[in-house]
């Protein structure tokens, strides 16, 4: 059972794990073990990752696997991905020389703006909170410019502040909706800083604006802070062929394999609770890319499910139609990422990851992403309107059961080789491993 500690985040690195070791492992010195064993033996780079948070005791590895072959706007990328699911790559890989026949993906960026908001409380008349804010609003982008002076240099900063009155929701309630430019950076502290500011300037402002009364001078500052719904940042990515090149050969005409495709995503548009597994396999290849570039895929999973409920009931980031027998698959994402700041510079495999897709900027990396999702849903539900999804699934997942068995090298390579025409099944594979161990045995 847990107990509460103080001053934990004081203790060293060594009497943090000695304190868990005590507390929390059921075999002490297997669990210190199983924690040394993921340090780096580079002291520098352990201290690095120790340092990206606070009470780090170990590194908790996930698998960075590439998938190439992805032709992109009539040039190949290959794109590292970061995931622990068995299939995810394996499926990029597969949609990736799927459309590479077939033309290979186009996208396009549609937007980049990015959003942040001071909320604040105005008691008092409506009308001149709005007169106060266009005399001052010029004031508070100023206010930021020691802020802003790099990002303006280079062609970003603050593209404009709104005063957005939302007393019909919430009483008394305002908002500064200011929109900003911020280049190849995702730009979160920039966003946060120049809020906090725009925020300061604000209440001091309304001080001293001889039309309001006390009360109304007293206005409440609630928060000021980035918002992760950025639906102006937008980027689309599209394949598409003749319908009669979707040859399938797995018992369906191209004609019916598209079909398919397209009332996949209708029941996903029609059905929420198919919708979210079926954007979840979008975000199995969104979040991969995300996190093996250092960006932070829970500000893209809750800017995208936003998204996705845009209209008001949850639906597919995915689109499909055939027109004129042509088939269209395509998606629109918000994805409002960075390539420079943040971790991109120091975390090593991170620099590795951006380098690997040849130092994108954040709208080259917004369109590999976007493709990375759309590739994971053809791959799905290419799947799951034919075979099923088990049997790619299982392929893959044979590996971590054998693991969990302890199955050798020789084990292994028996299995895969007998897997090969079979329907994989967790028991299924249990036996089969205990009936060759027991032949082994006699
Ligand atoms: C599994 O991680 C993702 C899928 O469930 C996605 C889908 O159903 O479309 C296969």
């Amino acid at each position: 059972m847990a107990i509460p500690v103080n001053g934990f985040s004081k203790l060293t690195k060594d009497q943090k794990i000695e304190w868990l070791a005590k507390n929390h492992f059921i075999n002490k010195e297997e669990g210190k073990t199983i924690v040394a064993q993921y340090w780096n033996s580079d002291a520098k780079l352990q201290l690095l990752h120790d340092e990206f948070i606070e009470n780090t005791i170990s590194n908790f590895y996930l698998p960075l696997g590439i998938a190439p072959n992805f032709l992109i706007n009539g040039k190949y990328h290959t794109i590292p991905m970061a995931i622990e699911e068995s299939s995810v790559v394996a499926a990029a890989g597969k949609a990736a020389k799927y459309w590479q026949q077939r033309g290979g993906f186009k996208t396009e960026v549609l937007g980049t703006e990015k959003i942040g908001q001071v909320h604040f409380m105005f008691y008092g008349d409506n009308s001149k909170l709005e007169t106060f804010f266009s005399e001052i609003k010029s004031k508070l982008i100023a206010s930021t410019n020691d802020i802003t002076e790099n990002m303006r240099k280079r062609g970003g900063g603050i593209t404009d502040i709104t005063l957005r009155n939302k007393a019909s929701k919430l009483n008394s309630y305002y908002q500064l909706h200011c929109t900003f430019e911020t280049l190849d950076a995702m730009g979160a502290n920039f966003i946060n800083s120049c809020l906090e500011r725009i925020a300061k300037t604000f209440k001091e402002e309304a001080q001293h604006f001889s039309l309001f009364t006390t009360e109304e001078k007293d206005l409440e500052i609630v928060m000021s802070i980035l918002s992760n719904y950025v639906p102006n940042c937008i980027v689309k990515a599209s394949v598409s062929c003749k319908v009669e090149d979707l040859n399938e050969d797995k018992n369906l005409t191209p004609k019916a394999f598209a079909e398919k495709i397209v009332r996949a995503v209708a029941i996903a548009n029609a059905e929420p609770h198919r919708a979210v597994t079926h954007n979840k396999g979008i975000m199995n290849g969104i979040d991969a890319v995300v996190l093996a570039t250092g960006n932070d895929f829970r500000a893209i999973e809750a800017g995208a499910h936003a998204y996705a409920a845009k209209s008001g009931s949850y639906k597919s980031l995915t689109h499909a139609e055939i027109e004129n027998g042509i088939f269209k698959f395509w998606i629109e994402i918000p994805l409002a990422i960075g390539t420079v700041g943040g971790l991109t510079s120091l975390h090593p495999l991170v620099k590795l990851s951006l380098e690997i897709l040849e130092k994108p900027s954040a709208e080259e990396l917004m369109q590999i992403i976007a493709v990375a999702g759309l590739a994971q849903n053809f791959a799905a539900l290419r799947s799951l309107v034919t075979d099923g999804i088990q049997k790619g699934h299982m392929k893959m997942h044979l590996m971590n059961i054998l693991n969990q068995l302890g199955a050798t090298a020789k084990e292994k390579e028996y299995f895969v080789t007998y897997y090969k025409d079979k329907t994989i099944t967790h028991s299924g594979v249990i036996s089969a491993f205990n009936s060759l161990r027991e032949k082994d045995a006699s």
